[in-house]
């Protein structure tokens, strides 16, 4: 049986509240009362508790704390991101193994999540800390039709999307610290790696990773001064599945702005109210000279303006800036 028939039913299942019986299963879903048990069963192995009663059909009583395939697929309202979730209990590093999964065909829009990440990555060759079950350890495949340089820029339309997620599933005040952090109280709570495979004129697929820290109680010392996660801000848990949920719905939403003009002009306005120490002072640290200005938000390119005395604005490229 299909991921995708469980998905499915568990769909029906939980838009139903009280029971929906087997016989509207199978009309709605157009499978048979075999499939439909079978779902169930599976379901109820995964930590679903699905009540049955004869003459009145079934009824969803509790979900488990799960990311899985079918948790997520269930819950997607979008229209070509994460029609394909594959999930995994262990990997290196779901970049990794997206990037692999891109170049055996899986198709544009595929989504890779798991559990474990036993080697997650950061940028600039750093390493994530990815403890787990307790965040969101995920990466989108892509496979556009534009030209490399516009890649980069999709790393900021993830800020976007994880940032507005977040604030829709938890109402915690998520903003972004250019150019693709995802803060809470200053401290960071999702980290983007976006990966290409490309030809000078031709892309063959981006990797977009996003790790969020939606559980996590206690980080190691090195990173507990700078790093926090959903749990910690807010004061209770949150689940995974909901936040990943609506943090894809705004991709999908906010990657169809982009592409009507392939850059950021549709969300730099939303972009730039989210973005963390907006006028205020920040520093640049360029590895030709570290400098200070005010930051007056991106362009249109996702280009920091920093403004210098003198009202001259500098565009900030690549680099970090301090907040
Ligand atoms: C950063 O340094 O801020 C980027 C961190 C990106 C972490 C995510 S977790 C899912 C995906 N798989 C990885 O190995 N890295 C990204």
């Amino acid at each position: 049986m299909s991921g995708t028939t469980r998905s499915r039913v568990l769909a029906a299942l939980r838009e139903t509240e009280g029971y929906l019986s087997g016989q509207e299963l199978c009309e709605r879903l157009q499978i048979s009362r075999t499939a439909v048990w079978k779902a169930v069963q599976k379901l109820t192995e995964d930590g679903y508790r699905i009540e049955a009663v004869q003459n009145k059909g079934y009824r969803l009583l509790s979900l488990p704390e799960t990311l899985s395939a079918e948790e997520l697929e269930s819950r997607l309202k979008t229209r070509w991101l994460g029609k394909k979730v594959y999930a995994y209990e262990t990997v290196d590093s779901t970049n990794n193994r997206a990037k692999q999964l891109a170049m055996d065909g899986a198709l544009n829009g595929s989504v890779v999540l798991a559990e474990i990440q036993t080697a997650g990555k950061g940028r600039r060759g750093r390493s994530w800390c990815s403890p787990p079950g307790s965040g969101i350890w995920m990466s989108l495949i892509l496979k556009p039709e534009f030209m490399p340089e516009c890649a980069p820029m999709l790393t900021l339309v993830m800020a976007h999307s994880v940032a507005m997620g977040i604030r829709e599933t938890t109402g915690l005040e998520a903003f972004i610290k250019w150019p693709n952090d995802v803060v809470v109280n200053r401290k960071k709570v999702c980290g983007i790696l976006t990966e290409m495979s490309a030809e000078v004129d031709y892309i063959h697929h981006i990797v977009i990773g996003c790790g969020i820290n939606v559980n996590i109680a206690g980080f190691p010392d090195e990173i507990a001064q700078t790093a926090t996660s959903l749990l910690n801000e807010a004061g209770r848990t949150f689940s995974r599945a909901a936040v990943a949920e609506r943090v894809l719905e705004w991709f999908e939403k906010d990657y169809e702005i982009f592409i009507k003009d392939l850059d950021l002009t549709g969300l730099r306005d939303t972009y730039n109210d989210l973005l963390a120490g907006r006028d205020g002072m920040v520093r640049v640290l360029d590895p030709k000279g570290e400098y200070n200005g005010i930051s007056r938000g991106i362009d249109a390119r996702g280009e920091l303006l920093v403004e210098q005395e003198g009202k001259t604005l500098r565009k900030v490229y690549a680099g970090e800036v301090s907040v």
